[in-house]
């Protein structure tokens, strides 16, 4: 962590002078109005203060990680990782763009969009129908990226890999093949109060069709899921539990695995949502033992609209189909149908092709950098921006979990949210500022929004200075003095 007078000296270089006596907001060059929300009291604040730097304790855990990646961990180099990455090189606004918006999607290595270019180029046909050449390209292509993605979860074959639009698609396809079946009025859905919209929502829907009840396991001031209060919500008629693995707008990392054996004890099936967890600690299938994984391949350095539905063979065949039409269906008549097995029978229609053999690439283009080493240098990050946003005079930052991936986020007293994400974007820093699809978990804190900065392979040290000078132009202050 750089020393205070370092940061004035960076935040001047990188930002111009900052004058150390505080001037009223409205008279700063980079001044938008006081916040219409309330702001936050010292007492408020108290129990989420910041640990002092000394105090903070990396959270990565070798435990956690189910890696077959096996020897030390290789430091990774970010600089050059950033070479892989051609949109990091532009300016916005006159400065360097800076991306630690990457919790909302992450930026694509040069080798996915030349696969996804290569595909166009080259391949491009519709798949397991055709009789040509590219057919068989197209459908070689496509199914050897479901490969990919079995190796990289470790699941124990393709068939327990089904391709959809993202996370909210695969949450909603297991709500509505298997819930709208399975539950009856008066069964119960486990949650946790860390959950993105998209892991609420289509149980709420699932609940209103089926009479079954959805219960909230709560979390703590750190914003860690309460263990014992989760096990208590367990009865004989807890049917399905769904809980992140990440949460997107804390950082939180769940004891996914113990969570998981948690509800398996009481009976109950488990989804494990990875949208925000997929990219930041190795995920292994047979150790997380959860019946269904799902993630978006845009948080994983793939393209948008690819996502993965995991689901335990037995469990996928003994759903029946999310949507109808061609290619889910191995006979037809006016009277019947025949449904294929598993995952063509959760494909229907024209598929995601193109951007499903790019997800391939990523995966492959993470594996080689190897997910420990990610987390490790992630880990790393996540400690000096820490440190880093400690000293930024009204900042509160949101969770302080023992087990945390590389998530900040923060409210600014005397600033509304969308006026930091604003200033900061003046600066060519790309920051989330709003709810993230997750109200309930901000409420919980007494925020409705919060900023967030989400980090990422290609995210330096330099990186988090700007942001830190950034935010100390904002708030025109001499840095906290650190206790
Ligand atoms: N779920 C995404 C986020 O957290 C969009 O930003």
């Amino acid at each position: 962590m750089p020393s205070e007078a370092e940061l004035s000296r960076l935040a001047n270089q990188l930002f111009g002078e900052i004058s150390q006596e505080p001037k009223p907001v409205d008279q700063h060059p980079m001044a938008f109005p006081a916040s219409s929300e309330p702001t936050l009291t010292a007492a408020e604040s108290l129990p989420f203060q910041l640990q002092p730097p000394g105090g903070w304790q990396p959270s990565f855990s070798a435990s956690q990680l189910t890696a077959p990646q096996l020897g030390p961990i290789q430091p990774l180099d970010a600089y050059q990782i950033r070479k892989d990455f051609p949109i990091l090189d532009q300016q916005i606004h006159g400065r360097p763009l800076i991306w630690l918006d990457n919790g909302a999607t992450t930026q694509k290595p040069e080798a996915v969009i030349e696969r996804l270019n290569h595909f166009y180029r080259s391949e491009n046909s519709n798949i397991h129908r055709g009789a040509h050449e590219l057919a068989a390209r197209a459908t070689d292509a496509y199914e050897g990226a479901r490969a990919t993605v079995a190796k990289f979860l470790g699941a124990s074959s393709s068939e327990e890999i089904v391709f959809v639009r993202g996370t909210t698609e695969a949450i909603n396809l297991v709500a509505q093949a298997w819930g709208r079946r399975e539950l009856q009025t008066g069964d119960e859905i486990v949650i946790t109060h860390l959950e993105h919209h998209a892991n609420i929502v289509p149980w709420q829907i699932l609940c209103q069709q089926t009479g079954a009840v959805l219960k909230v396991a709560p979390v703590d001031d750190y914003g860690q899921v309460l263990l014992e209060s989760y096990e208590r919500l367990f009865t004989a008629r807890t049917k399905l539990t769904a809980f992140t693995q990440v949460s997107n707008a804390l950082g939180t990392i769940t004891p996914a695995q113990e969570m998981v054996q948690i509800a398996h004890r009481h009976g109950s099936r488990v989804l494990v949502d990875g949208a925000q967890g997929v990219a930041h600690e190795q995920v292994n299938m047979q150790s997380l033992d959860a019946d269904w994984y799902v993630f978006s391949g845009h948080k994983i350095y793939g393209p948008t609209g690819i996502g993965v539905l995991y689901g335990k063979r037995e469990l996928l065949q003994a759903m029946g189909p999310w949507q109808g039409g061609g290619n889910m269906i191995s006979d037809v008549t006016f009277e019947r149908t025949i449904y294929q097995e598993p995952p063509n029978r959760f494909e229907a229609g024209t598929g995601n092709i193109a951007d499903a053999i790019g997800l391939g690439t990523a995966l492959e283009y993470v594996s080689n950098l190897g997910l420990r080493n990610i987390a490790a240098a992630e880990q790393e990050l996540l400690s000096y921006a820490t440190e880093g946003l400690c000293c930024i005079p009204g900042l509160r930052l949101l969770g302080q979990p023992k087990e945390k991936a590389g998530v900040l986020s923060f409210v600014l007293e005397g600033f509304r949210s969308e006026d930091v994400g604003s200033a900061l974007n003046q600066l060519g820093i790309a920051v989330r500022a709003g709810h993230h699809c997750a109200q309930p978990i901000l409420r919980r804190f007494g925020v409705e929004t919060s900023v967030r900065a989400t980090l990422a392979i290609y995210n330096t040290k330099e990186d988090v200075d700007a942001l830190v000078a950034g935010l100390l132009r904002l708030t025109h202050g001499s840095p906290r003095k650190r206790p």
